[in-house]
C-alpha cells in the first residue's frame, strides 16, 4: 500500500424525505443568505423546487436562485452566478440536481470568493485560495460530485472541458435521497451506472500499489452497482437499487476506491475533449466507448491485473495456460453490459465524426504540453490510436 491522505469532510444526509430538512440544515450552520441554483428544468417538473424553496422560507432563509446549468456545465453561466454571489452577499451556494448543477454551483463557490478569471483556476494557471461553501441535493446518481473534490466546466467559446481538483469544492453538506431519483431517464440512469464504474474501476486496473483492502472495496462498489443498475432499469422506482446507486455514487469518486494505489484516469481525460466539443454527449455516454477502447489497447501492459477484474468482478473463469484469454473475457463482459444496459461502444453511435479525432487528440495533450501518465506514456499519438479503437 503505497502512503495516502484521505480528507472527505462532507456530511451526508441519506435517505427518504430528507431534502426537507435543507432549510433547517442550513438554518443550524448560521448562513444567512443562499444562491439555490439548479439545471435545465427538472427540478420544477418532479416537485422539488417547490419543496425546497418551501423548506427555505419555513426556516426563515434568505435566497435568490439561478437556473439553467447545462448537462457539461459552461463558464458563462458560471460567471453569471458569480456575480449574483457578489452583489447579494451570498454566503452559501445551494446546487439542486445532477452532476452539472453541482459542478456549475462548485464553480460559482470558487469564483465568487476569488477576485480573478475563474478560468485561471479551470486551466490550471492558478490555485484558488478559498470558496463560497456549497450544499447539494443530489438528483442522479452518477458523478459523485456530491462528495468529490473535483468540478468539471466547459469553456464554450474555446469548445474546452477542464476540471478543477481542490479540497475546497467539497461540499460541507449532501442530502441524498434516492427517491428524488426515481425519475431519472433509463438512459441517464446507464450513463450514470458507467460512470460510477469507472470512477471506481480507473482507480482499479493500476499499475502502482497492493491495497488489498481497497480492492474489496472496489470490487464491492461494482458489483453492487452492476446488479442494482439492472434493477433500477427495471424498475425505476425500486428504492433499494436507487439507494445502493446512489451511495455507490458518493463512495466511488471520494477517493475510497484509490487509496493506497498509484492511479491516472486516462479514459475521463479522453472522454472530457469529447463531451467538451460536443455538448450533447453525455459523460456517462462517452466513457461507455472510450473506457472498452483503452482496455484492448492497455491490457497487454497488465495481464494479471485485468485477470484479476475479470475474475472477481465479472465471475469468468481463469486461464492458467493462457491468462490473456480471461483478461479478455473481462474486457468483453464490460462491453457486453454496456451493451445490455442500452449504452453506445462506438463514436459513430455518437454522432462524433472520424475527422475530430486528431483534435480531440490535440486537445487532450493540452496543445503539446502534457503526457498522460499510466501503463504506457500516452502523447497525441497513442490518444489517437485509443480514440481510432471507439470507431
Ligand atoms: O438539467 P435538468 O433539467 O435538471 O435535467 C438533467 C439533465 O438533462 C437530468 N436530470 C437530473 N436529475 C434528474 C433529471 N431528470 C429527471 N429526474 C431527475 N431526478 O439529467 C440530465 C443529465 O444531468 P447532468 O447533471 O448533466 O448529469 P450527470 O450527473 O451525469 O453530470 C454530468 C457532468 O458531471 C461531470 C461530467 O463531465 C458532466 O459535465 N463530472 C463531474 C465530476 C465531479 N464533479 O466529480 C466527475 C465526473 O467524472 C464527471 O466528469
Ligand atoms: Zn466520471
Amino acid at each position: 500500500m503505497i502512503n495516502f491522505e484521505f480528507y472527505c469532510p462532507t456530511k451526508v444526509f441519506f435517505g427518504r424525505g430528507q431534502h426537507k430538512r435543507v432549510g433547517e440544515i442550513i438554518r443550524n450552520y448560521g448562513f444567512k443568505k443562499v444562491l439555490l441554483h439548479y439545471g435545465g428544468g427538472s427540478i420544477k417538473k418532479t416537485g422539488l423546487y417547490d419543496e425546497v424553496v418551501k423548506a427555505l422560507n419555513d426556516a426563515g432563509i434568505d435566497f435568490v436562485e439561478l437556473g439553467g446549468a447545462q448537462p457539461n456545465p459552461v463558464l458563462g453561466l458560471v460567471k453569471k452566478g458569480i456575480e449574483i454571489c457578489r452583489k447579494e452577499n451570498v454566503d452559501l451556494v445551494l446546487a439542486v440536481g445532477g452532476g452539472s448543477a453541482i459542478d456549475s454551483g462548485k464553480a460559482i463557490a470558487v469564483g465568487a470568493a476569488n477576485d480573478c478569471d475563474p478560468w485561471l483556476f479551470f486551466s490550471k494557471k492558478k490555485e484558488p485560495e478559498r470558496a463560497l461553501p456549497i450544499g447539494t441535493i443530489l438528483t442522479l446518481s452518477a458523478t459523485g460530485s456530491e462528495t468529490s473534490t473535483s468540478a468539471v466546466i466547459t469553456n464554450e467559446e474555446l469548445k474546452l472541458k477542464r476540471g478543477l481538483n481542490t479540497d475546497l469544492n467539497r461540499p460541507l453538506f449532501s442530502i441524498l435521497n434516492p427517491e428524488l431519483t426515481f425519475t431519472v431517464s433509463p438512459y441517464q440512469t446507464a450513463c450514470g451506472i458507467v460512470d460510477i464504474m469507472m470512477h471506481t474501476v480507473e482507480r482499479y486496473i493500476t499499475q502502482k500499489g497492493e491495497a488489498e483492502v481497497t480492492d474489496r472495496i472496489a470490487e464491492a462498489v461494482l458489483k453492487s452497482t452492476i446488479q442494482a443498475g439492472r434493477k433500477a432499469l427495471k424498475n425505476p422506482e425500486d428504492y433499494e437499487a436507487r439507494a445502493t446507486l446512489m451511495w455507490a455514487g458518493s463512495l466511488s469518486h471520494n477517493g475510497l476506491t484509490g487509496l493506497g494505489r498509484d492511479y491516472f484516469m486516462v479514459s475521463h481525460q479522453i472522454e472530457h475533449e469529447i463531451s467538451g466539443m460536443f455538448e450533447k454527449v453525455a459523460h456517462g455516454a462517452g466513457l461507455a466507448v472510450v473506457f472498452p477502447a483503452w482496455m484492448k489497447y492497455a491490457y497487454k501492459y497488465n495481464i494479471p491485473r485485468f485477470c484479476q477484474y475479470a475474475v472477481r468482478v465479472w465471475n469468468c473463469e481463469m486461464d492458467y495456460e493462457n491468462p490473456e484469454n480471461t483478461a479478455i473475457a473481462g474486457i468483453e463482459a464490460t462491453i457486453d453490459f454496456f451493451r445490455e444496459i442500452g449504452m453506445p461502444t462506438t463514436l459513430r453511435e455518437l454522432d462524433v465524426p472520424e475527422d475530430s479525432i486528431e483534435e480531440m487528440a490535440v486537445k487532450c495533450t493540452n496543445y503539446g504540453e502534457r503526457i498522460l501518465p499510466g501503463y504506457i506514456e500516452y502523447g497525441k499519438k497513442e490518444i489517437i490510436e485509443i480514440l481510432r479503437l471507439c470507431l
